[in-house]
Formats: structure tokens, C-alpha cells, sequence
């Protein structure tokens, strides 16, 4: 039976239908608010606002839940590789064998990149960031793809659609990483996986096949599921508010991406390990910086914590935390700015003003040691987040 709360206003009382989710959870629909009332809501950051009914994501930020599609992270990163998630993420369930193998032909297929668009890449100056080349080639694409502008979400062309940009992001990035060092470009090769083709585009050289590590690729693609989605933030907003003009599906992931972009949300695995690095250079020691971070006259945040949704912990940090040290290990890595990130965390943890304030690590707090570990370049760390939000950003565009 439909519950109701009363607004009061005046002598005038407003019944608003309590809407219930998928986990019991409860919003009000103020869908009528305006009409009736000539009433608004001001509610700056959304941090109250749900935007639209999705059953792709669901995370209870006080105990620490992430689930995607009912299956919570914990079960997924044992279970599954990433395009089985992105599979998962898109159409509502986890694939069976043909499904998956359908899934991967498709997007092994749609790998390459036409050759008038490679030659764009030589147009971007030498130091060009490849944050920045990224957009402008995933909506260049949209030249190339004229076909599949106007097309419906429930679409069989949409599919085709998302496969290619699932598909060629891997290129594009790869590439921009390449382009930035001034390298050869690496072709994409339809024997390699997902996350196996991406490693190769990125280091092979003309002289010398990478070869691709099991543990790295493992790695990789545990890291990829960790990020697969993470609800209604501030990327995956853009992506559906430029997507509700009706754009195409490339210029409206590419305005997502350069939200992506910004220190407070994915760039925030570089500006740890900035942070940590600094620290390391100048020799003043963790405190400082944590000091300087409690001190309400200076703008310094400790990079890596605190999280809008999550307050108690977040539970891909608790995760990856356990992953740095293994991955570490595996490959006989030691890192001097895991001793400093470790140091820190135990400070932290303990601090009453950062226990009152409820920040704790987030998951970049290790992602980035992680991937530093796993020979990624520092400049790619926040192309990756990209990488792994695509397949959700296409799915809330049909929510
Ligand atoms: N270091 C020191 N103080 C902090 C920090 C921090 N990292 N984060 C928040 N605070 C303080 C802040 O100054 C404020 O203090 P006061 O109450 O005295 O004004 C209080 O805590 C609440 O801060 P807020 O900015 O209102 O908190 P929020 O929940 O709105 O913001 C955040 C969350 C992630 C933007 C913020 O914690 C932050 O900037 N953290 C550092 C950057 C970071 O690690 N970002 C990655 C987020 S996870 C990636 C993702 O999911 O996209």
C-alpha cells in the first residue's frame, strides 16, 4: 500500500508518495512539489537528491555496502573479470559462457580505430595530458560513427554503439599514453583479453612484445571491478545530463570523462600519490601534512580521505588495502611510499579530528600505490577510472 508524508505549508497540506527501493531504502517523490506549491528544493551537491530509479548500483554509505545489480563487491571480485561486470552492469545479470563469448567478439571486433582518426593524435602538442586527449578523441568518434548518433537505448544499434565505445577507449587511452611519450602507436591484438590488449597497447615496443605478467593482469582487472560503478556522482551525472538532450551516446560519455578529471573525484589516486611523494621529497615527515590538514586557517586536504557517501569506510579500500600488500609482494616491490601511506593511516585512524569529522581512507587512498606497483604511469592513473566507468555511464543513460 502507498505511503505518504505531509508537507505543511500555510493551511495548505501536500501528500508526497513515499517511493521504496530495491533494498527497503525510502525516498519522497517531489515530483509534484513545484506545480502545487511553486515550492523548490535547494539541496547543493545532491547529497539528498536521487535523480533518477536505478537498480545498477546500490551503497549504504554508513555500514559500508556496495552492490551491483545484488551482487556485493566482495562476491564479484572473486567470481568475475571485468567485461563479465560491464556485461553484468549493462543488461541486469551476469552472463552465461555463450553470452560472455558473444560479449567479448563483439568488442574484440570493434578494437581498432579508423586511420583518419589515429592521424588526430599527431595534432595534440608533445605534452599534451592524456585526460585531455581522451575526451576529444571518445567525441571525435562521433564522426566516424554518423550512423549511430540517433538511436534509441533500447536499441540493437545502441549495443553496437556501446561495444565500440567499451571497445575502443582501451585504444584511445593507450594511444594517448603513447602519444605523450612520443611513441609508436600499438595496434590492438584480438588474441590478448581485455585487460591483457590494454597492457600491450600501452608498453609493447616495435622491438620488444610486453609480455603480460598473469599477476599484473590480475591485478588489473580486479582494479577495474572495483570501479566498475559508483551510483549517481558527479561524472556519471554529467554523463546523463548531457545524455537527456538526447546527444549521441561518444559526446555525452565524453563530457563525463572531463568531469572525471578533477582532483576531488578521479584525480584523486595522482594527488596521493603527489602527496606522498612530496612528502617523501622534502623530509618533513606525515605530521606536518596531517597537521596541516586539521588546521582550519589552511586549505590542505589529506588526499585519499573522506568520501561523500561513505563514512564509516569504504569497502573497496578495505579490499585493495589487503591487494597492495599481496601485490607487492608477488612482485618483489618495495615501495617507500607505502611506509609513509601506512604511517599516515595509523595516525589518522587514531585522530580525534579526523574520526569526529568521519574521514577515513577512500579507495585511492591505495589505488594509487597499487597501481604504481603494477608499472602504471602516474599520468594514466585517472584514464583508468575512465576505462572502468564506461560500461555504467552507458547504462544510466537508459534510466
Ligand atoms: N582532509 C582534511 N579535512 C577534510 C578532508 C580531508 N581529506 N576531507 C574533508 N575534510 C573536512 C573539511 O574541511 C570539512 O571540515 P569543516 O567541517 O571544518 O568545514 C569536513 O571535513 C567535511 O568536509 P566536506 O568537504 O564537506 O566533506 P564531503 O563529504 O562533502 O567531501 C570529499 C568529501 C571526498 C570531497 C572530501 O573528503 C575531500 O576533498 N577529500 C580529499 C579528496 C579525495 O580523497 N577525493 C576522493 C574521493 S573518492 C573518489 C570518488 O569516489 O570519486
Amino acid at each position: 500500500m502507498a505511503k505518504y508524508v505531509t508537507l505543511k505549508l500555510d493551511n495548505k497540506d501536500l501528500e508526497l508518495e513515499l517511493i521504496t527501493g530495491t533494498e527497503k531504502e525510502q525516498g519522497i517523490d517531489i515530483s509534484r512539489l513545484r506545480a502545487e506549491t511553486g515550492l523548490i528544493t535547494v539541496d547543493t551537491g545532491y547529497v539528498n537528491t536521487g535523480s533518477c530509479i536505478s537498480e545498477i548500483t546500490f551503497i549504504d554509505g554508513e555500514k559500508g555496502i556496495l552492490r551491483h545489480r545484488g551482487y556485493p563487491i566482495e562476491e564479484l571480485i572473486t567470481t568475475s573479470n571485468f567485461l563479465e561486470i560491464s556485461y553484468l552492469v549493462i543488461y541486469g545479470e551476469l552472463p552465461k559462457k555463450d553470452e560472455l563469448e558473444n560479449f567479448s567478439s563483439l568488442i574484440i571486433e570493434h578494437t581498432n580505430i579508423h586511420t583518419s582518426l589515429q592521424y588526430l593524435f599527431n595534432n595534440f602538442p608533445a605534452k599534451a595530458p592524456p585526460m585531455a586527449i581522451l575526451p576529444a578523441m571518445l567525441n571525435a568518434l562521433a564522426c566516424y560513427n554518423t550512423e549511430l548518433l540517433n538511436i534509441a537505448p533500447e536499441s540493437e544499434e545502441f549495443d553496437i554503439a556501446a561495444a565500440k565505445i567499451i571497445s575502443k577507449v582501451c585504444t584511445i587511452a593507450a594511444w594517448a599514453y603513447r602519444k605523450s611519450l612520443g611513441l609508436t602507436f600499438n595496434h590492438p591484438n584480438p588474441n590478448l583479453n581485455y585487460c591483457a590488449n590494454f597492457l600491450h597497447m600501452m608498453f609493447s615496443m616495435p622491438y620488444k612484445v610486453y609480455h603480460v605478467q598473469k599477476e599484473i593482469e590480475e591485478a588489473l582487472n580486479l582494479f577495474f571491478i572495483l570501479h566498475a560503478d559508483h551510483e549517481q556522482n558527479c561524472s556519471t551525472s554529467t554523463v546523463r545530463v548531457i545524455g537527456s538532450s538526447r546527444a549521441n551516446l561518444f559526446s555525452s560519455i565524453s563530457g563525463g570523462v572531463c568531469a572525471l578529471w578533477g582532483p576531488l573525484h578521479g584525480g584523486a589516486n595522482m594527488a596521493v600519490i603527489k602527496m606522498l611523494e612530496d612528502i617523501h621529497e622534502r623530509g618533513e615527515g606525515p605530521m606536518h601534512y596531517i597537521n596541516l590538514a586539521k588546521d582550519k586557517n589552511s586549505e590542505y586536504k589529506l588526499m585519499g580521505f573522506g568520501h561523500r557517501v561513505y563514512k564509516n569506510f569504504d569497502p573497496r579500500a578495505k579490499i585493495l588495502k589487503v591487494h597492495v600488500d599481496k601485490v607487492l609482494k608477488v612482485l618483489n616491490i618495495k615501495d617507500p611510499l607505502l611506509d609513509i601511506a601506512k604511517e599516515i593511516e595509523e595516525t589518522v585512524l587514531k585522530d580525534d579530528y579526523f574520526i569526529e569529522k568521519k574521514l577515513y581512507p577512500n579507495v585511492d587512498f591505495y589505488s594509487g600505490i597499487f597501481l604504481r606497483a603494477i608499472g602504471i604511469p602516474v599520468n594514466m592513473f585517472t584514464v583508468l577510472f575512465v576505462i572502468e566507468r564506461i560500461p555504467c555511464s552507458i547504462e544510466y543513460l537508459s534510466v
